[in-house]
């Protein structure tokens, strides 16, 4: 990779060393110079006449984003989050008391607490799987746990806590071989993991932009395969994800489009396919290359500071790198670096209850590296931290 370049590419690398890519990422020149084009272009002709010059640009997102998993663009709905993308497919599943969902110590908050609001009014009952010796989700105990209650899957592919990856292919031979539907949350993953639906086997992914695809803010996108999208019945639906064709009649538009909206905002939908164009240029392989190998010297370098405590779980391990102080809070190294311009995030216990309260974790330093960082921003990063502890 050409990181010199790429760097140039991407104003922000000149004001801020950046380790929270796991929160946004900085976006690259292309990203941001499409957005601006097309609110230039509303603000002078008007949102609607814009829309309709751009709309080979605007829908091209769907292309890419079936690109990007390997999938096809029928089985793409664009979305204005990963949370909302999640929500459209879960919500489109109808429980009855006594079924039952499976989900991972780690899963997300948001995820989790939907489990707990269908609980609360259909009698669903949730059932985590174990973690194995790793810390990632036990196969074994999955397939232990598999019954006919069982009528959903949905697991996190990399949790916002850490640098774990969850085995989601290992998950997908089991749900296809059970037929039980299956949802993956890719949206730590995608951009830095390569993934491809087919391997996966899952019926429904979410994805968001912001974060290692390096997208727009307040965007996202939902996966879902074709053979199951006929027997979805979205929560919500629109002129747009539905026809009214009959004064007491509607159909569901036969495509993922029937999890969309009508309203979408255009500048940040050209901009996430630009960032997916951007991510497939550079090819998903190379970038997660780089990526595990920054997150490893990372972490080689963390491990050398005596009262820096590294907590990422999991056999095979991403670009999410996750530690405590015993010396100082969350709060106050935060703070620290941020006075560097050194940006990291903090994990808090609420975000991945079942994960964070069962390792006795109230909160974590997220520090998460994208193939645009550098060998020198670790050294830079890890010297600071170093001088923190020494004042
Ligand atoms: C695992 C996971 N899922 C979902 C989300 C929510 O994504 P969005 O803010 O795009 O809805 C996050 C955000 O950090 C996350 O870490």
């Amino acid at each position: 990779m050409q990181i010199e370049k790429l760097r140039k590419d991407t104003p922000g690398c000149q004001h801020v060393l950046h380790f929270n890519n796991g929160g946004a990422a900085l976006s690259p020149l292309p990203v941001i110079n499409a957005i601006k084009e097309h609110i230039d272009l509303e603000s002078m002709i008007g949102g609607y006449e814009a829309a309709k010059i751009a709309q080979i640009k605007s829908e091209k997102i769907y292309d890419s984003a079936a690109r990007l998993i390997n999938c096809n663009r029928e089985e793409i709905a664009f979305l204005d989050s990963a949370t909302r993308a999640w929500d459209m497919a879960f919500y489109s599943f109808k429980f009855n008391k006594g079924d039952c969902i499976l989900t991972a110590m780690s899963e997300y908050a948001s995820n989790y607490l939907a489990f707990l609001h269908k609980a609360k009014h259909t009698g669903v009952t949730i059932e985590v799987i174990r973690n194995d010796a790793y810390g990632q989700l036990d196969i074994e105990d999955l397939q232990n746990k598999i019954n006919k209650r069982v009528k959903l899957i949905a697991i996190t592919h990399v949790p916002t806590q850490g640098g774990l990856v969850n085995p989601a292919e290992e998950v997908g031979k089991i749900a296809k071989e059970m037929k039980i539907p299956y949802i993956l949350d890719t949206t730590q993953s995608i951009g830095q993991i390569p993934i491809d639906v087919e391997k996966i086997g899952c019926d429904f992914l979410c994805a968001t932009g912001r974060k290692y695809l390096r997208g727009p803010r307040g965007t996202g996108f939902l996966y879902a395969r074709k053979e199951i999208i006929p027997q979805c019945d979205p929560p919500f639906i629109d002129l747009h994800s539905a026809k009214w064709v009959d004064d007491n009649d509607y159909v569901l538009n036969p495509t993922a489009k029937r999890f969309e909206t009508w309203e979408q905002n255009i500048a940040a939908k050209i901009g996430l396919g630009t960032a997916i164009d951007y991510a497939l240029e550079l090819s998903m392989p190379v970038i997660w290359e780089r990526i595990q190998y920054l997150a490893t010297r990372l972490r080689d370098e963390l491990t050398n500071i005596p009262s820096i405590e590294l907590r990422d779980l999991g056999q095979k391990k991403c670009g999410i790198v996750t530690f405590t102080c015993k010396e100082r809070s969350v709060e106050k190294i935060q703070h620290y670096l941020a006075e560097m311009k050194m940006n990291v995030s903090i994990s808090l216990q609420e975000y991945a209850r079942l994960d964070m309260s069962k390792r006795n974790l109230p909160a974590l330093i997220r520090a998460s590296v994208h193939y645009y960082n550098t060998e020198k921003e670790i050294e830079n990063f890890c010297l600071a931290i170093k001088s923190m502890l020494a004042n």
